[in-house]
């Protein structure tokens, strides 16, 4: 059977994670609330709305559907602000050797992310064409932990569910992909992501034959 890839943008592909964190801590910092790295946790993997819906929550804040509209689109534009100065130079370590070796080797690759940025980074950073299939914030109605952005992008693969490997870096993605009955790779520490089939710091981490282990059949 055909095995098929998946990978999450923001945190696997490039370290944009970190741009979101920036943005949603001056947006948080409005309501007098400081957003940890560790809080930060629980909104990688959230969509935008989402995210925000969370920091009012923690902050015990509660404001008008105009404010909340002009706070996200703010937090969006310094976000695209970090984005902006992103070159191939940005791709995280390890990451472009291996999605070139899953191509080579025939496999078909989907993104599966929450972000409606997503097109736009993956040009900035040239790796659009190593996509056969692009499933993002503009085509997804659940979020992340509900499988839906992964079961997309496996039936635009051609692939069966159960064939299918996910590379997330949030505990919300790691539980999706669970949920879908995909194996899922965690990017990121035991800490978080120990729900996960197995977990690797970054994609330099990954053993030498991982592909030939996620993909040839094992006998027994
Ligand atoms: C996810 C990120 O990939 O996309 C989240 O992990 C982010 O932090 C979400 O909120 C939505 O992204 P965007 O770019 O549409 O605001
Ligand atoms: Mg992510």
């Amino acid at each position: 059977k055909k095995k098929g890839f998946i990978f999450d943008l923001d945190g696997v592909i490039v370290d944009t994670a970190h741009f979101h964190y920036l943005a949603w801590k001056n947006a948080a910092a409005i309501f007098g609330f400081e957003l940890t790295e560790e809080l930060n946790e629980q909104l990688k993997g959230v969509s935008r709305i989402d995210s925000l819906h969370k920091i009012l929550d923690w902050a015990g804040a509660s404001i008008s559907q105009e404010r909340f509209d002009a706070i996200t689109a703010d937090k969006n534009i310094e976000y695209l602000q970090y984005v902006q100065k992103m070159t191939k130079d940005d791709i995280l370590p390890g990451v472009y050797d291996f999605v070139s070796k899953v191509k080579e080797a025939g496999f078909p690759i989907a993104l599966g992310s929450a972000s409606k940025n997503a097109r736009a980074i993956l040009a900035k950073v040239e790796l659009l064409h190593l996509f056969d299939t692009i499933v993002d914030g503009t085509n997804v109605t659940k979020a992340k932990p509900d499988p839906e952005v992964f079961l997309i992008g496996a039936s635009q693969l051609n692939c069966d569910p159960k064939d299918c490997i996910v590379f997330e870096d949030s505990v919300a993605g790691v539980s999706a992909a669970n949920a879908a009955n995909m194996i899922s790779i965690g990017i990121g520490s035991e800490d978080n992501l120990g729900h996960a089939t197995f977990v690797y710091q970054d994609f330099t981490y990954f053993p030498d034959d991982l592909l030939e282990q996620l993909t040839e059949p094992v006998n027994n």
